[in-house]
């Protein structure tokens, strides 16, 4: 694993970017972690203690706002691997379509919104510091549910959409930067199901061993990541590096 490596993690109030950002910040590798949160504080108490805070440089970002995007990446001066993860499934008012005749357009938009346009947001204005890496990796959080071809049992249908366009977005990302930054891996992540407020509604039927906790994903994710140069740019990965359909 290459050293002195500057991390940036969109999403770090979440369940699994902030067990993302405590890994990151154990990691001697690691020289610098800019973490973005949205509409919640970044908790630190569970880390204090744990991890060197003075490698870390937060800022509140709305990642599907271009012009706070721009900003924020404007003011970083290096950048070795970017981690997208950002998500929504539910909200206080929607579940999850489990059927057509729960679709909302409002909330088709809310799930394009915060799934799909962030990565293509992070990906335009943060291209040019990536490229100037020899370990870039532009990372995000996908999930099995956007694959087409393993669509068994339908439903969800915002969210399976959502990540569905945000891998395609991923998939033409990789085949331009292919061309022309050789360097740089693009990966689609499926975390697993892992215990964060995204899937709370959704664990009762979770076999036995399958909920992961977020320190056990972000450890996962982040060996994935850590390999990524050893792979073809573009794919579409589990936790364990197994790949998925599109
Ligand atoms: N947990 C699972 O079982 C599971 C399974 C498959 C895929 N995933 C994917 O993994 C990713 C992380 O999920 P999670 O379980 O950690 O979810 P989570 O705990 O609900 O965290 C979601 C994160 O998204 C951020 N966010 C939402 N809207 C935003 C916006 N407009 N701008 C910036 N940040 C925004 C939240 O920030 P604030 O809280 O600060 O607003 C929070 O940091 C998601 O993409 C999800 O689809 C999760």
């Amino acid at each position: 694993m290459p050293t002195g490596l500057h991390v940036a993690v969109v999403g770090a109030s979440g369940g699994i970017g902030r067990a993302l950002l405590v890994h990151l910040l154990g990691r001697d590798a690691v020289a610098r972690v800019y973490a973005t949160t949205y509409s919640r504080a970044l908790q630190r108490d569970a880390s204090a203690g744990r991890v060197d805070e003075s490698r870390l440089r937060t800022a509140v970002v709305d990642a599907s706002d271009e012009h706070a995007v721009q900003m924020w990446l404007g003011g970083i001066e290096k950048l070795d691997w970017l981690i997208n993860a950002v998500g929504l499934l539910h909200t206080d008012t929607h579940q999850p379509e489990k059927s057509i005749r729960q679709f909302d357009p409002e909330h088709f938009q809310t799930n394009m919104s915060i799934n799909t346009l962030p990565s293509l947001l992070l990906a335009k204005h943060g291209e040019q510091l990536l490229k100037q890496s020899e370990a870039g990796v532009f990372a995000t959080l996908s999930a099995r549910v956007g694959s087409i071809e393993d669509n068994r049992l339908g439903g969800w249908v915002s969210y399976r959409a959502s990540k569905a366009a945000l891998n395609m977005a991923l998939k033409c990302l990789a085949i331009e930067w292919q061309r022309s930054a050789k360097s740089l891996r693009v990966l689609s992540l499926h975390p697993g199901t892992t215990d964060t407020a995204l899937s709370a509604p959704f664990q009762s039927g979770v076999p036995e061993g399958k909920l992961f906790s977020p320190e056990k994903t972000a450890d996962l994710l982040l060996t994935q990541i850590e390999q990524a140069h050893a792979h073809p740019s573009g794919r579409f990965i589990d936790y364990a590096g197994e790949p998925i359909p599109w």
